[in-house]
């Protein structure tokens, strides 16, 4: 029997999972890591605990399903995505990564701005410039920290250090490649227009490959430390969101990918280099050669739920909480929740942005509250659906719903309203590293392609359609919503100062 292996070095922990080549999940291990905050807005990791939590992922792993490292064929990496990681010409680390969650360099992204004009920029990459994403982050170095910047001879993102400790090789996918500002995203690759402008070396850069192509295999030295076998191919993967992606099938036009986790994400799967002309969706490269991707990023979906949860009703638990949130109206009775908590990336990216309940009166009771916040979550994601039309998408056959907030029946309704679109669930529940290993086992020729891959593992398990009444009464609450945070975004920057 032969096994692929997929590693995602998340932000929270270091995943290592099994899948045999059916697609059956056969074992998974997760090692968390820690994250440190040095200074407001700073998010930051030391390569090393990915490195170790990766070695310790793939022995447990192993350990658990009594493979040895010869079963496994090869080895798929995701991770997440933007991170900073700093190397000098012996391969050492010179500074702690830089994180995606990172909101430090918004004079870095006027500048880029500044330096390649928006507009050319965003016809370029796909994209605006983001506090979150890779380019910024450098020129940050630059300016702070000279002495650093000295020494650096390669940039690579997180998972791609784990390449490095797990292969020896410099490399990145072209999913993740797209996500540094720094990809011509129709080339799939470096822009050198925009390397030059920003004055950053392309020999820094990582050469870049396809999500299955091989990119180079696991050396002596780490097969000596995980127990996998020297010589085991490993493939380029992608970022976690395409990765995710992959791992639920959503790799075709048409279909979307919608995750409910402490973020939520809207994913299409697009056949050409879709760009919202304002820069407001992300566009990147997938992990599927050839294809591309619009994305939208909410940052407090099921997080929301949670806050409200913790905050108002804490220690209950949240299928009690949703309960009566059944026998409220759509539309909560005239009450609106805004769900930007932690500031907004999609569609107002902006850090600055905050939550809000509008509309109480002393009818309203706590039902009342709780379907509110899971309206306003739905009409958050709503609006990166909105922007992807306006980019040119013009089919959704299909939403692929996923993470812990997908596990609620009355959310999935009210999504599937909101959205007019039917909601599906899939038999597979792993996500990026679930995606990552079916990309190793596509780079080895056990799927002819990725496509193949998802059809033979990913069913459809369920289904939620949109009911006819409450999408017509959802779309008038909607235009409501849409009003909210350009009425509240000089109030909410001021309360931010005060
Ligand atoms: C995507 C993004 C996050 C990170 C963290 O743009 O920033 O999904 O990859 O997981």
């Amino acid at each position: 029997m032969t096994y692929f292996l997929g590693i995602d070095s998340s932000t929270t922990g270091v995943k290592a999972l099994v899948i045999d080549a059916k697609g059956e999940v056969i074992g998974a291990a997760t090692t968390e890591i820690p994250l440190s905050t040095p200074k407001p807005l700073w998010s930051e990791q030391d390569p090393a605990d990915w490195w170790q939590g990766t070695v310790s992922s793939i022995r447990r792993v192993l350990q658990e399903t009594k493979l040895s490292g010869t079963d496994i064929a090869a080895v798929g990496l995701t991770g997440q995505m933007h991170g900073l990681t700093l190397l000098d010409e012996t391969g050492t680390v010179l500074r702690p990564a830089i994180l995606w969650n990172d909101q430090r360099t918004g004079a870095e992204c006027d500048d880029i701005r500044a330096r390649l004009g928006r507009a050319r920029l965003i016809q370029i990459t796909g994209n605006d410039a983001l506090t979150g994403f890779t380019a910024p982050k450098i020129l940050w170095v630059q300016k702070n920290e000279p002495e650093v910047y000295a020494r650096v001879r390669h940039i690579l993102l997180p998972k791609d250090y784990v390449r490095y400790k797990l292969t020896g090789d410099f490399a990145v996918d072209k999913a993740d490649g797209a996500g540094m500002l720094l990809f011509d995203l129709a080339k799939r690759d470096w822009s050198p227009e925009v390397l030059q402008t920003l004055e950053i070396p392309a020999e820094w850069l990582p050469k870049t490959y396809e999500g299955p192509d091989v990119t180079g295999q696991i050396s002596a030295e780490a097969a000596e430390v995980t127990g996998l076998k020297a010589g085991t191919p490993v493939v380029g993967g992608g970022g976690d969101q395409a990765a995710q992606a992959v791992g639920v099938g959503v790799v075709q036009s048409g279909i979307i990918a919608l995750t409910l986790g402490t973020s939520g994400v809207v994913f299409a799967s697009t056949n050409e280099p879709f760009i919202e002309p304002e820069g407001r969706l992300h566009a990147f490269c997938h992990s599927v050669p050839g294809r591309w991707h619009l994305m939208g990023v909410m940052l407090s979906a099921a997080g929301s739920l949670r806050w409200y949860r913790d905050t108002l009703a804490p220690g209950v638990d949240f299928d009690r909480l949703l309960a009566p949130a059944n026998d409220v109206p759509p539309g909560s009775e005239g009450l609106l929740f805004l769900p930007y908590l932690t500031g907004e990336r999609t569609p107002h990216p902006d850090p600055l942005a905050r939550g809000a309940f509008v509309g109480l009166t002393v009818r309203h009771t706590q039902a009342h509250l709780s379907r509110a916040v899971l309206e306003g979550v739905a009409f958050g994601l709503r609006d990166s659906f909105e922007l992807m039309k306006s980019a040119g998408l013009a089919e959704i056959k299909q939403v692929r719903v996923s993470g812990g907030g997908a596990k609620s029946q009355l959310w999935r309704q009210i999504l599937a309203d909101t959205l007019n679109a039917e909601l599906v669930t899939v038999n597979t529940t792993e996500g990026a590293a679930y995606g990552a290993a079916l990309l190793a086992g596509v780079g080895v020729g056990a799927w002819p392609d990725v496509d193949a891959a998802c059809q033979a593992a990913i069913k459809v398990t369920g289904s939620t359609g949109s009911q006819a009444d409450q999408a017509t009464k959802y779309e008038q609450v909607y235009a409501e919503y849409r009003q909210l945070y350009p009425a509240l975004k000089a109030i909410s920057h001021n309360l931010s100062h005060i």
